[in-house]
């Protein structure tokens, strides 16, 4: 190590979010021998999206069994075949009590800066309990803030809209269901009361089976459903855990002769376009959703990442609900507002639906808008911009080929609005070179303990100087990022998934093997995905970086 960079194991790190992004980073960094690692949340109890107030009845999670762990602690088995999100948060606990994370709980981080001078991180604190403010300084920072811990909520629809117009009935977004369960349900006791549901998500359709199953009268008003995959039986693990969906699925970097085809040739296009059709209509059929029902009103699985994964049909949930005339749907609309009087909503098909209680199911906005100090987001260079606005700014043409993305459907505006030069999706580009700031969670992915994982040795690869292929300036990272964000924006115009192409590349930038589940050429496809593939990274890394110079 050179003499003018400080030992990195001794840096103060922060890490902010304990949901399984925070939870895996401050383990590895903590058995990379890291000694000074503090996690701070504003929650009172360790899980993010899986804490103990957030979980609600009937919480599945939408991954089948072994996906959605980490290495180092196996996951108990499933009763009924799929965890629930109790299940889930016992799973987190219990992952942050067996290996004793430093965590500050109930602690809002309100205002990060950091000073040009000195490199430090000042980072303001709101105690959510007594109010009380505090700055703590720290040498380095892990934002683990999480995509679904910030209610998107638009402003017609807010409680300040709410009660302008005159509703008097209760207006609550999905984040805030579990919390909030008592008081919807001592609101809607009269079987009159209706309870309006915006938004085809998954937190609308489980909101909407909740009330159901409990008697209540629910309508629920949306434009588009997530995609859904659903089958009478469990798939078979080397379907559902293999490459073979992400295969079919295609990336920016087509690396089989098998992908090639399957997206680079009419007939593989052909072949992958009846892959994904076929898939949709047997789930369809497998849920017995009628021909005219708007829950065809969906979104392609090929195109989204917004997909329900529903597996085994159950008689108390969404789709069977529908069926049984328990939930009603308004479809396809969007809610505009409350009507002056406050007694109903409008539709952007100039209906109007009565309401007496309104759960916004809305969906989720940033969670780090408006944290950063203007200047520190500017050095930092994390904020959104126009695409393409890099000095490096070019046109990329190399997927033109891909016969697979021939047909693609609308955008949603904003998709293709704005783009954010995020390294790997981990490290801002202009960053690249101080390895003093990460982030860990913000890429969407069908993996995500894997994934966290992966990226968590990744991140502490990064703060100890390893030798990693990675850009070696601002404008290179620049150069990668903005394509990487193009490969998005073509391959996928309502989100981001990367997996498990994504957690190959990672690997390699740490000089380490990839495409772990093994296999010949004729197998590898098949293989089963597992995280225990992952779990000697520490050692693995400790071994490639003896003898090799670190970077600072
Ligand atoms: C209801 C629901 C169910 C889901 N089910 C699945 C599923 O089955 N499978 C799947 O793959 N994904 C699912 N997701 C997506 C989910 O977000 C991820 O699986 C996972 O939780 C992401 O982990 P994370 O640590 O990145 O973020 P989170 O779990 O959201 O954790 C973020 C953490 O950051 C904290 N935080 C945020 N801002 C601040 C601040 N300013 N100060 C202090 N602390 C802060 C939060 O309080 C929280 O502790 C679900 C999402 C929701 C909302
Ligand atoms: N494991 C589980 O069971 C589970 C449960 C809940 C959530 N999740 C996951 O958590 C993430 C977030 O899910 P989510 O359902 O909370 O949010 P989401 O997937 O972002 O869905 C939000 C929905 O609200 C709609 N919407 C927004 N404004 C609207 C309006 N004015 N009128 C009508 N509809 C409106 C959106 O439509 P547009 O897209 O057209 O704007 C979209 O359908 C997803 O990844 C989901 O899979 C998983």
């Amino acid at each position: 190590m050179p003499q003018e960079w400080p030992d990195p194991l001794t840096s103060a790190i922060a890490i902010i979010g304990s949901g399984p992004a925070g939870l895996i980073t401050a383990h590895t960094l903590l058995q990379d021998g890291f000694s000074q690692v503090q996690i701070l949340t504003r929650d009172s109890t360790v899980g993010g999206v899986w804490a103990a107030d957030r979980v609600y009845p009937g919480l599945q999670i939408n991954n089948v069994h072994g996906e959605y762990r980490f290495s180092a602690l196996k996951m108990p088995p499933a009763e009924g075949g799929r965890l629930t999100g109790h299940d889930l948060r016992a799973y987190m606990e219990a992952f942050s009590q067996r290996f004793q994370h430093i965590i500050r709980f109930n602690t809002e981080v309100v205002h990060i800066r950091r000073d040009e001078t000195t490199s430090l991180w000042y980072i303001s604190l709101q105690d959510k309990i007594t109010s009380t403010l505090e700055v703590l300084v720290f040498d380095r920072v892990v934002l683990c803030t999480g995509g679904c811990s910030t209610p998107n909520i638009p402003q017609p629809l807010s409680v300040a809209a709410a009660t302008q117009a005159g509703f008097q009935g209760p207006v609550i977004h999905s984040m805030n269901f579990a919390s909030q369960i008592d008081r919807i349900l001592e609101s809607t006791t009269n079987i009159k009361v209706l309870t309006v549901i915006v938004g085809g998500g998954r937190s609308a359709q489980d909101m909407a089976a909740y009330l159901a199953n409990q008697g209540r009268k629910v309508k629920v008003v949306f434009e588009m459903a997530d995609a859904i995959l659903a089958s009478p039986s469990p798939l078979p693990a080397f379907v559902r855990k293999s490459r073979l969906l992400s295969i079919f699925f295609g990336y920016s970097i087509l690396r089989s002769r098998l992908e090639r085809f399957l997206h680079t040739t009419r007939l593989g296009a052909i072949i992958t376009g009846s892959f994904w059709s076929t898939l949709s209509a047997a789930s369809l059929a497998s849920l017995s959703v009628p021909n005219d029902s708007p829950l065809r009103n969906i979104r392609s699985l090929f195109w989204t990442t917004s997909t329900n994964d529903e597996g085994v049909p159950n008689p108390n949930r969404f789709h069977a609900l529908v069926n049984a005339g328990k939930i009603e749907l308004v479809s396809p609309a969007r809610v505009r507002g409350f009507t002056p009087g406050g007694k109903c909503l409008t539709l952007s098909d100039g209906h109007m639906v009565d309401a007496d209680v309104v759960l916004l199911a809305t969906g989720h906005a940033s969670s780090w808008t408006g944290l950063f100090d203007e200047n520190t987001a500017n050095e930092l260079g994390i904020n959104r911009h126009p695409p393409g606005s890099a000095s490096s700014a070019k046109s990329y043409t190399e997927w033109d080929n891909y016969r697979s993305l021939a047909n693609p459907p609308k955008s949603r505006p904003d998709s293709v609005k704005w783009a954010a030069t995020i390294y790997n999706g981990i490290v801002p580009a202009k960053n690249i070179t101080r390895r003093d700031f990460a982030i860990n969670g913000a890429s969407f992915t069908a993996n995500v303990g894997y994934s966290c994982e992966v990226q968590a040795h990744w991140i502490s690869s990064y703060f100890l100087g390893d030798q990693m292929s990675i850009p070696k300036t601002p404008e290179e990272a620049y150069e990668r990022a903005e394509r990487d964000a193009a490969w998005v924006r073509k391959r996928h115009p309502d989100a981001l998934l990367r997996w498990p192409q994504y957690t190959d590349h990672l690997l390699e930038e740490m000089g380490l093997s990839s495409m772990r589940s093994g296999g010949n050429w004729l197998t590898w496809p098949f293989k089963i995905i597992d995280v225990k593939e992952i779990a000697n990274l520490s050692e693995e890394r400790r071994q490639s970086r003896i003898g090799a110079e670190p970077k600072p």
